[in-house]
This record gives C-alpha cells, sequence and structure tokens, in this order.
C-alpha cells in the first residue's frame, strides 16, 4: 500500500534521490517510468514520448531505462544542455553499462562524481533483449543552443523542440542582464527571439512549442517548415488531463470570470529557472497562501548535490527550511520566494501529502500565456472539454482516432 499505515492520511514516504541511493529505489524509478510509458501506450497506436529535465540529473538514468523497456518512441529533455543523452540513449537501448556526470556545488576541482547505471545488474540474472531505440528531441531556446547540440561529440539529437518564453511549465531565463516589469517579471526582448530559419538550416526536424495551441499557428508553423507543434496548455485543463478534475473546473471558471492570471515568476522554482505560475485561489499560486505553507522537504527532486567542507556530498534545495539550507552553505537570498515544486506539483495532480497537523500539501499549477483562450474548446451549454475538443481545433476537423 502507499498510504501509510499508522497514519491512514498520509503517503508512504520512499528515500530521495542521492548519487549513493540503494537498488531498491533505482529499481522503483525504473518500475515508475516503465508504468507511465505503458500504461500511456495501453489502447493506442500513437507514438508516445516522455520528457525529462536535465537539471533533475539522479534519477535521469534509471527513468530512461524504464521508458526503453516500455518502448517508449521519443524521449525529450530541455532545461539544461543535454548534450549526452544521444550516446546515453543508445547505450542504454543496448543494455550497455552507462554514466553520466553530475554537477556538484562547490566542487573545486575534484573528480568529476558519476551517476552510473547498469541494465546487467537490474536485470539480475534474466536475460535482457535488445530494445528499440527511441528518438531524442532536445528542447531548446535558441538557434545556438540546437547549433551546438548538433555537433556534440556524443551524437547529435534526432530532432528539436523550439520553445518559447510564453510556454507553461519552466522557461528559458532572457539573454544577459535581466531586466522585470512592474509585476516582476523578466522580460524578454529582441535577443531572445528564437531564429527558426537557422534551426531550419540544421536539416533536423524540428516543432514549435509556446503560444502553439491554435489551427492558425500550426499552420504558420508548418510555413516555417516545422514538423508540426507542441501543445501543453491547451491540453492542461481537459478532461483527460491529469490536473485534479475539480482544480480543472474551479480553473475554468475563473477563466470565465477573469479572475486568474500566469505570472513568469523569477523565483518560484527552486531550480532558478523562470516557472510559469496561475494565481488561483486555494493554491500556493496565490503570493500569501504559498508564503505560509511551513517549509519541508520530503520529496527531494530538485535538491542540488553540493560538496561538504568534509568532503563529502550532500543535498539542498533553495525551498527548504531556511535554516537548513544556510547551514548547508546556501545563500539566504536564494531562499526568496521559493516554492516546493515537488509537493506542489503532486498536489496539483491530486495525491497531496496530509501533515500529522491534519493539515494538507497545497497544489501548484503552471500553464502558459494561452490559458486565456482555453475556454474557445468549451462547446457551447458544457462546462469542460476533452482532448478531443482540442485537436479538432487545432486540426480545423475532428480527427478521426484509432483504438486498437
Ligand atoms: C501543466 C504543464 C506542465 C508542463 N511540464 C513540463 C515539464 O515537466 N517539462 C517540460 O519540458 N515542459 C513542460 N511543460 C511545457 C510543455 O511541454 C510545452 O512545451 C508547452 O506547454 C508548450 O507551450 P504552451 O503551454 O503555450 O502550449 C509543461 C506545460 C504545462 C502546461
Amino acid at each position: 500500500s502507499i498510504i501509510d499505515q499508522k497514519n491512514d492520511q498520509s503517503y508512504k514516504m520512499i528515500p530521495m534521490p542521492a548519487l549513493n541511493q540503494s537498488d531498491d529505489l533505482t529499481e522503483l524509478t525504473v518500475v515508475a517510468n516503465f508504468a507511465e510509458v505503458y500504461l500511456a501506450k495501453e489502447g493506442y497506436q500513437g507514438l508516445i514520448g516522455i520528457n525529462f529535465l536535465e537539471k533533475i540529473q539522479i534519477p535521469t538514468l534509471p527513468s530512461i531505462y524504464g521508458a526503453i523497456l516500455a518502448g517508449v518512441d521519443y524521449i525529450l529533455m530541455g532545461a539544461g544542455i543535454p548534450a549526452r543523452m544521444p550516446q546515453v540513449i543508445s547505450d542504454l537501448s543496448d543494455n550497455q553499462d552507462t554514466s553520466i556526470p553530475i554537477k556538484i556545488a562547490e566542487d573545486g576541482n575534484n573528480e568529476p562524481s558519476l551517476s552510473n547505471f547498469s541494465p546487467t545488474r537490474f536485470a539480475n540474472g534474466e536475460k535482457l533483449i535488445k530494445h528499440k531505440r527511441p528518438k531524442f528531441l532536445a528542447i531548446v531556446s535558441s538557434a545556438t543552443l540546437a547549433q551546438h547540440l548538433n555537433r556534440s561529440s556524443f551524437g547529435s539529437p534526432d530532432g528539436f523542440v523550439v520553445e518559447a518564453p510564453i510556454a507553461g511549465g519552466h522557461n528559458a531565463p532572457p539573454r544577459g542582464k535581466t531586466n522585470y516589469n512592474e509585476n516582476g517579471e523578466p522580460i524578454y526582448g529582441l535577443r531572445d527571439e528564437i531564429d527558426i530559419e537557422a534551426i531550419h538550416n540544421i536539416g533536423l526536424p524540428f516543432w514549435l512549442a509556446g503560444g502553439y495551441g491554435d489551427k492558425s499557428q500550426l499552420d504558420k508553423a508548418l510555413s516555417y517548415g516545422a514538423s508540426g507543434v507542441q501543445v501543453g496548455t491547451a491540453f492542461a485543463f481537459c478532461d483527460e488531463s491529469g490536473f485534479e478534475s475539480s482544480l480543472k473546473s474551479r480553473m475554468l471558471d475563473a477563466i470565465r470570470k477573469n479572475e486568474v492570471h500566469v505570472k513568469t515568476d523569477p523565483l518560484a522554482s527552486p531550480t532558478g529557472f523562470p516557472f510559469k505560475v496561475v494565481n488561483l485561489n486555494g493554491t500556493i499560486g496565490i503570493k500569501e497562501t504559498g508564503d505560509s505553507r511551513p517549509r519541508i522537504c520530503d520529496l527531494g527532486y530538485l535538491r542540488e548535490p553540493y560538496r561538504k567542507e568534509n568532503g563529502q556530498i550532500g543535498y539542498r534545495c533553495p525551498s527548504e527550511p531556511e535554516e537548513d539550507y544556510l547551514k548547508k552553505g546556501g545563500k539566504i537570498e536564494d531562499t526568496f520566494g521559493r516554492r516546493c515544486l515537488c509537493n506542489g506539483l503532486l498536489s496539483a495532480i491530486g495525491l497531496e501529502q496530509h501533515r500529522k497537523d491534519g493539515s494538507k500539501e497545497l497544489p501548484l499549477i503552471t500553464a502558459g500565456d494561452d490559458l486565456k483562450y482555453i475556454l474557445k474548446f468549451v462547446e457551447k451549454g458544457k462546462t469542460s472539454y476533452s482532448a478531443l475538443d482540442v485537436l479538432t481545433h487545432l486540426l480545423g476537423q475532428r480527427p478521426v482516432l484509432k483504438a486498437i
């Protein structure tokens, strides 16, 4: 059972990801990713991709392997420079041992610390078959990064998702010195405009993302030579999306009443990347609600490894209790305005942790600037919409979906 027996309301905890984590946690990571892809593929013929953040490094190898075991078609990775991924994906598809260097803060001249994964060790004597190699798409926000990745000595991505800063989730920071508007949002300027022609000239397939949840935008993308678009916000509040149901209906209602807006928050995410946050009531996207959450770090996916004075590796997160973060050598200014994305996002999909004092972790909702347009997917007389409604709008006609 995932529910704690002693306190029947709270989820049992698993250890936090760490460089010397147990084989059990590594296996659980493989299984979790396998299950996610397996369930997505169940009953459908379409292609399935899985998206990882480069910045979250420690679970990366077992996660990729679990997705490969389930036959994932595409692996996507952004929020960093995923230069080694083409090699890693080839290694793991061939059941070869592989490793990636892990960034350690305050590491001086130490040898790089590696995260290793061995499919043979995972198989524990079972025979391994060779797997289909999924394609790798790097998520980029500049032609310069796409060109750099295309020349990587670890192999080129198979294509790119090219994401503009109005997209939901994390965004690349503006280039150069950041200026902020009166709401404290980073200002993107001419230097941040993506040179799509230069990306087209690389010659690999690419998909445009960030404000492309509309037929006219899809047509525009295709006219630029894109293979298609990647859409998040339009699907995020449809019936099939993983956001908890009552949150979705409250969100649609709040948009109808013009009560919500999307903020590009430069502080909320412990990663340091700008993160889009919606100010829906009852979520930590409301400043006072977010500020009043007692800090606790018990999931730890965004913890940063750092070198301790005694030479060992420790882990810290700017959203953890301030005194803990400071004891670990973190700077107080890095804790200002931070939110616990781990607990907030799990709560948003209905898996909120229940605390001993009877409180529950409140949700955090991310969405892109397209949020203000999503009511167009709701048919007259209805209060919700389906993924098929979004596809119908995108394609200009109702697509025929083949179930198997
Ligand atoms: C609710 C939500 C969660 C997202 N989570 C991630 C994520 O974990 N990793 C990622 O690379 N992109 C994430 N994105 C970005 C999407 O993958 C996609 O690129 C983006 O939503 C496209 O722009 P749009 O929001 O304007 O449609 C997320 C977007 C939304 C709306």
